[in-house]
């Protein structure tokens, strides 16, 4: 039975010990600083005291406890625990990005192939159902050969200002740019769409909304205190955390732990949060510095690809359209089914059952981690380190190109 250690048990590391957990892998040994978390998913699996770390030294100086180490602390420190997990001949499922600064993208790229180890990035999209159907019919050969992708990332107003406004990826200096954070899956889709090496890359990017000049008059700094716009502001916290319909915002119901950082949070921790963390900002008045609304122009060989990602949708969805030189894919992920249409044929709905947890990719990434780690067989689906670090690559030569206005050949 393949064991595996978790460091960081935040939204992500929960969601791992529980698809490793059901499909037949063990947890055998979890690290996190918030040692209420540490308990609740320590007593949930079931994981010896001696087995749980509230920081990090003590986690790598006992050595190596598991098969494979899953690195899901946030973007700034996965180098560092790759490296201390490498050193103890770790295999690794590390979370993306897997750093914003490609220097350690590529030392870490260089440490797993010259140990040997195996490391795997969570390119959770590959793995759902939707992309894994597009992919197969492209390889078919069903479309021809490829010569354009244009893919839009509707990030939805309530998740870019709770990821990217208010909360964790909200600065560039503490985690990285919104396109490396949110759009490396996109980046990374491009590339395995086409098999082709990003060639050159161009990128616009503006900041329209979350700005304080749109701040509106006597608005104050958290919303909980006693916000004349509360019933019409969309951003209003309460709106969002704790009388959301479950039309709108059913993705928040989930993250009232991450706002409260308990494993178990009570309307009354959830209030203290609104009241006290970051979460309950105006969104006018935070620090955020990324982009909301970026576009990236990609030449992969001979296709041309672009990306939108925009906060300014009502719902959180990717739409794609791919064409080839005998036909076309296009659809919404969100919708469990995307058209084909082969020239001179008539169009064909095809349909996909995602699960939960990006449309099934967060269960599939791990199912194929433990089939890789149980047989040794690298599947071109893998989103392995030397693969996917192409990904990371077209991000940061974006935000090179966003910055200087000229695009950047890679
Ligand atoms: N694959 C995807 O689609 C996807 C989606 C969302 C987030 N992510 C990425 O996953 C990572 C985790 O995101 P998240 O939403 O779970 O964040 P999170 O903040 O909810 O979780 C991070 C956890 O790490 C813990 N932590 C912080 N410093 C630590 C340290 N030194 N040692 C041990 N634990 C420490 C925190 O207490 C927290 O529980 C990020 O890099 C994020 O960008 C990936």
């Amino acid at each position: 039975m393949l064991t595996v250690a978790i460091i960081g048990l935040g939204n992500r590391g929960r969601k791992y010990a529980y698809h490793f957990t059901s499909l037949g892998a063990k947890v055998t040994a979890v690290c996190d600083v918030n040692k209420g978390m540490l308990e609740y998913i320590r007593k949930k699996y079931g994981i010896p005291e001696t087995m749980a770390f509230d920081n990090e030294e003590d986690f790598f100086k006992a050595g190596k406890l598991a098969d494979a180490l899953v690195i899901s602390t946030q973007d700034r420190d996965h180098y560092r625990h790759a490296v201390k997990g490498m050193e103890l001949n770790y295999h690794l499922l590390c979370e993306k990005p897997v750093s914003p600064l490609l220097e350690q993208c590529e030392e870490l790229e260089r440490i797993s192939r010259e140990k040997g180890l195996k490391m795997v990035v969570c390119h959770v999209l590959r793995y759902a159902p939707y992309y894994d159907k597009i992919k197969r019919i492209i390889d078919s050969g069903a479309i021809g050969e490829l010569t354009n992708i244009v893919q839009t990332e509707n990030v939805g107003y309530w998740h870019f200002s709770h990821s990217y406004v208010r909360g964790n990826w909200r600065r560039e200096d503490e985690t990285g740019p919104s396109i490396l954070a949110k759009c490396c899956h996109d980046l990374d889709l491009f590339y395995y769409y086409t098999g082709k090496a990003c060639d050159e890359v161009f990128s616009i990017g503006e900041r329209r909304v979350f700005l304080p000049e749109n701040r509106p008059e006597g608005a104050p700094a958290r919303c909980l205190d006693g916000c004349p716009y509360a019933k019409t502001c969309p951003y209003e916290v309460t709106k969002l955390y704790y009388k959301p319909t479950l039309k709108t915002f059913p993705w928040l119901l989930g993250h009232v732990k991450v706002i409260t950082g308990k494993g178990r949070p009570r309307k009354k921790d959830i209030v203290e949060a609104l009241k006290n963390s970051p979460y309950g900002r105006c969104v006018y008045a935070c620090d955020n510095d990324v982009m909301e609304n970026q576009v990236v122009c990609c030449k992969m060989g001979n296709v041309n690809a672009t990306l939108t990602m925009t906060a300014q949708t009502a719902r959180c969805y990717r739409r794609t359209h791919i064409m080839g030189t005998k036909g076309e894919l296009y659809g919404r992920d969100s919708d469990g089914y995307f058209t084909l249409n082969v020239f001179g044929e008539l169009p064909k709905k095809i349909r996909v059952s995602s699960g939960i947890g990006h449309l099934g990719g967060d269960r599939g990434v791990v199912k194929d981690f433990i089939e890789l780690m149980e047989t040794g067989l690298v599947t071109p689906r893998l989103s392995m380190m030397d693969k996917t670090i192409m990904s990371h690559r077209m991000a940061f030569a974006a935000e090179q190109s966003r910055k200087n206005g000229k695009a950047v050949k890679l």
